[in-house]
């Protein structure tokens, strides 16, 4: 299973890549818009040299456009992973980036069919978003669950990437159904390590010890 960071800031990269867990990064237009003065072909290039996999986003919306952002965008660095919204023209875009080689991953992916549509264009990589499931009282990871049952059906290479990741619980259940890759956010990576009862079992242990060092 690989583990991204979902993040615009290279700090935040750097700090978790530290740990030796991390393979990617994906970032989005609101998550860039949120580090200030940041520029963003400066922050991709910067994360690329950290991780193998850096998940870029275009804007455009039409495919003549798309094309060239995305074009544009893969030839920054070779770890650039051109991400495209999940529409008709992002499909275009998808099969024309499947043609060139260039890697991809497909954004906004919110059922069965969109996961089929994006795989058969030729997307490297899929992101349902679960969180957003969940916001509307669904239990989001249960179209990961769908997704998993119709790739095991089928020969896709489309790797499955469960984003818009809210908690621990999310990371779990993504790893016991089988999916290729989660993208977590900051926060919630700094909670994965943890467990109360490798705190107390922790604590138990420097206690015991203290009393031997006392004998
Ligand atoms: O990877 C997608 C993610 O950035 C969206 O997350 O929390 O805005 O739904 P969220």
């Amino acid at each position: 299973m690989k583990l991204f960071i979902d993040t615009a800031n290279v700090d935040q990269v750097a700090e978790i890549a530290s740990w030796g867990v991390l393979d990617g990064v994906t970032t989005n237009p609101s998550l860039v818009a949120k580090e200030e003065g940041a520029d963003f072909k400066e922050t991709v290039t910067k994360m690329c040299g950290l991780v193998n996999e850096v998940s870029a986003q275009i804007t455009a919306t039409e495919f003549e456009e798309m094309k060239k952002q995305a074009d544009e965008y893969s030839s920054w660095h070779k770890n650039v992973v051109v991400k495209v919204p999940m529409t008709v023209e992002g499909l275009k875009t998808l099969n024309y980036c499947s043609s060139k080689g260039i890697h991809t991953n497909t954004t906004l992916v919110f059922s069965v069919p969109q996961a089929v549509m994006a795989a058969k264009s030729g997307a490297t990589m899929i992101s349902p978003f679960v969180g957003r499931l969940d916001d509307l009282g669904m239990d989001g990871m249960e179209l990961i669950q769908d997704i998993r049952t119709a790739w095991d059906h089928y020969n896709f290479d489309t790797q499955i990437l469960v984003a818009s990741v809210r908690n621990t619980e999310h990371v779990h259940r993504a790893a016991t159904i089988g999916a290729h890759i989660a993208t977590i956010p900051y926060k919630v990576f700094q909670e994965l390590p943890q467990h109360d009862l490798t705190d107390k079992g922790l604590k138990k242990f420097m206690e015991d010890w203290e009393s031997v060092q006392n004998r």
